[in-house]
């Protein structure tokens, strides 16, 4: 199977597993429900629980087992979207392809569908001492370091921050502490949570949080590329969203240009830390030029 085809069957087990995850749209009361499952299956890559999985992987580890922690971080990223789209943030009307979910059912309803994909992620974590046999010592870690990840001085940091900086002109060492927040602290977390649930060593688990690291910070600067020359109809939400709210970006900042150097540099930074893996590290080796070749 090519990378793509991976890729692609890695999402359908995933999407699966969320299914799974969130009750039903008739589940009383339905309104949040529905809310809730539109977001989450409008689209989307699904790149960090299919981080998740590529931790284990890397460590030895089995995917099924840590399927629960995937659904877990694709629950939490949904909500930060969510949030995100809001009149109060970004004020956009468009998300994986379809009207945003203020747009759809309300901003009350939106605010809920948040909330509620967030609780819910970490229900979804607490049962896997049940739902799949990990040791607690190892799910209490993972909820922890989630929380830190989510937190004021991870991804809600970044937003605080990304939003601050509207109309400024921010350094660069500013646009990296947004970017590694509002974005790098899920997608290092969600590696780490793969290998720490499979029992990975301090040593692996240092050389794959640089790897997160480093990608999550390319991946954020193309985020900044595709809002300035994506097209709309390929990466489901608009374009030039940043320029209309004066946002701190690499393109911004820098151009369009060395910003695509910057995020080169991220990404064959993020591959070298994988140096000391083999061929287990090689999903995690793949998704390096997918994040940085990626048109949506
Ligand atoms: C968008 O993330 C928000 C950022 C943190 C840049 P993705 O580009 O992963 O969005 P989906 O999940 O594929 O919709
Ligand atoms: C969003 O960053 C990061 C989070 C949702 C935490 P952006 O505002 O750049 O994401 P998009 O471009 O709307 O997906
Ligand atoms: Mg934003
Ligand atoms: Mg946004
Ligand atoms: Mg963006």
């Amino acid at each position: 199977m090519n990378f793509r085809d991976e890729l692609a069957e890695r999402a359908k087990v995933v999407n699966k597993a969320l299914d799974q995850c969130l009750p039903s749209v008739n589940a009383y009361p339905p309104a949040i429900h529905q809310a809730v499952r539109y977001s989450v299956f409008a689209g989307g890559k699904r790149l960090r629980p299919i981080l998740v999985l590529a931790g284990a992987e890397a460590v030895g580890g089995n995917t099924e087992t840590v399927m629960p922690a995937a659904c877990a971080v694709e629950l939490l990223h949904t909500y930060s979207l969510v949030h995100d789209d809001l009149p109060a943030m970004d004020n956009d009307d468009l998300r994986r392809g379809q009207p945003t979910c203020h747009r759809a059912f309300g901003e009350a309803m939106a605010i809920l569908a948040g909330d509620a994909l967030l609780t819910s992620s970490f229900n979804v974590l607490a049962q896997l001492p049940q739902s799949a046999g990990v040791a607690p010592e190892r799910v209490v870690r993972v909820i922890s370091e989630l929380a830190q990840a989510a937190g004021t001085q991870g991804l809600i940091g970044g937003q605080v921050v990304d939003l601050a900086s509207e109309g400024d002109t921010v350094d660069e060492d500013m646009l990296e502490y947004i970017h590694t927040r509002k974005t790098g602290a899920l997608i290092r977390v969600s590696v780490r949570a793969g290998a720490i649930l499979s029992g990975a060593s301090e040593a692996q688990l240092q050389k794959l949080t640089d790897y997160a690291n480093s990608l999550g910070l390319a991946f954020q600067i193309v985020d900044d590329i595709l809002d300035v020359v994506g097209d709309e109809q390929i990466i489901g939400k608009p374009v030039g969203s940043d320029q209309r709210n004066q946002k701190a970006t690499y393109p911004a900042l820098f151009g369009l240009d060395a910003a695509r150097q910057k995020a080169t540099e991220a990404a064959e930074t993020a591959l070298s830390s994988l140096n000391s893996f083999g061929s287990e590290a090689q999903f995690l080796r793949g998704l390096v030029q997918f994040v940085i070749n990626r048109n949506q």
